[in-house]
């Protein structure tokens, strides 16, 4: 209907996409085929089926084994590719994506090679289709401070090519303050820093990511409105938060798409924004995130506008690349 064609035309940045979870069944099978990986799957749609969650953790097992498939160069390359071609599709013009190095490294595939991958993809997007991009690298929390802290050393040399570090995988019993010497260091270096916090965790995650990593923007951040003292502080700052409907809905932080709180948080004055997380696994890209919100919470064409320029604002672009894009 309407607002959906003007959800569709409407210019949008992403600020919260895990490349690993863009991940398609169909490219999955590609990759496993032309690396000689067994995946425990028969058909594309044996995939879909085993994609059903009851929370972080169950979604995060399947989400590790899928990117087992990943090895080359090129793998890295096409998997982003496929991203930002569907990117182009959905009039997003700006993406600020994560990666998971560890998940990687750990299989003994060199930094270099899923770094180089990426960004030559990200390279051709902004000269094929004009979209910009910034790189995420996200520690992996359930793995230790002094993985972390090598994974940050491995990084030093890409230093050029990445902007933030941020904190991501199973966030109950992995407290930010688990990191908060890793971020330091990480800032003493230049990079920006973003965490997961308030997806499963308590509100004290929250005030650790902030106190503690001194993020310049929170991941998820729903539980926050919990806790009231927080909320203010988050609405004074104008700290952006980046929301995830569909993968709240299908993690089952949130079990009907009508009581998703991104319209209360837009409400309290917080500056939310709209994001896909990992569309593969939770079906649906940006504009599926967007007409999801707009159906269960009846949002107005003005709150629409709302959330896409806070994706902008929210950017971790320069102020001119601002301008030019709202
Ligand atoms: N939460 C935490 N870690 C993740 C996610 C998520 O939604 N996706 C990929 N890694
Ligand atoms: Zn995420």
């Amino acid at each position: 209907d309407d607002l959906k064609r003007f959800i569709q035309k409407m210019p949008k940045a992403e600020l919260h996409l895990h490349i690993e979870g863009s991940l398609e069944p169909e490219l999955m099978f590609a990759l496993a085929k032309r690396n000689d990986i067994e995946i425990p799957f028969a058909t594309v749609q044996e995939v879909r089926d085993a994609y059903s969650f009851s929370n972080l953790q169950d979604f995060l097992d399947i989400y590790y084994q899928g990117m087992s498939v990943l090895l080359k160069e090129q793998d890295f390359y096409d998997l982003t590719f496929a991203y930002l071609t569907k990117m182009q599709e959905q009039n997003v013009i700006h993406v600020e994506i994560f990666f998971d190095p560890q998940g990687h490294t750990d299989r003994g595939v060199p930094f270099a090679t899923v770094i180089d991958g990426i960004t030559r993809a990200l390279d051709d997007g902004l000269a094929k289709f004009g979209i910009t991009s910034k790189l995420i690298l996200c520690f992996l929390r359930h793995l230790s401070e002094d993985a972390a802290f090598d994974t940050l050393a491995q990084a030093l040399p890409f230093r050029d090519r990445i902007t933030a570090v941020g904190l991501d995988s199973s966030e109950m019993g992995h407290p930010p303050s688990k990191f908060a010497r890793v971020f330091e260091k990480a800032k003493a270096e230049g990079f920006l820093a973003v965490a997961h916090a308030g997806e499963e965790g308590p509100p004290e995650y929250v005030y650790e990511a902030l106190d503690l990593l001194k993020v310049d923007r929170l991941d998820h951040g729903n539980r926050a409105l919990e806790d009231t003292a927080l909320v203010t502080r988050l609405a004074d700052s104008q700290i952006a938060l980046t929301v995830c409907p569909l993968s709240n809905y299908k993690l089952a932080g949130v079990t009907d798409m009508r009581a998703h709180p991104i319209k209360k948080m837009l409400d309290l004055g917080l500056k939310a924004t709209v994001n896909s997380d990992d569309p593969s696994y939770f079906g649906g890209y940006v504009n599926e995130n967007y007409d999801a919100i707009i159906e269960s919470l009846s949002l107005t064409k003005a709150e629409i506008l709302k959330l896409a320029r806070n994706g902008f604002e929210a950017s971790f672009c320069s102020e001119k690349e601002k301008q030019a894009m709202i």
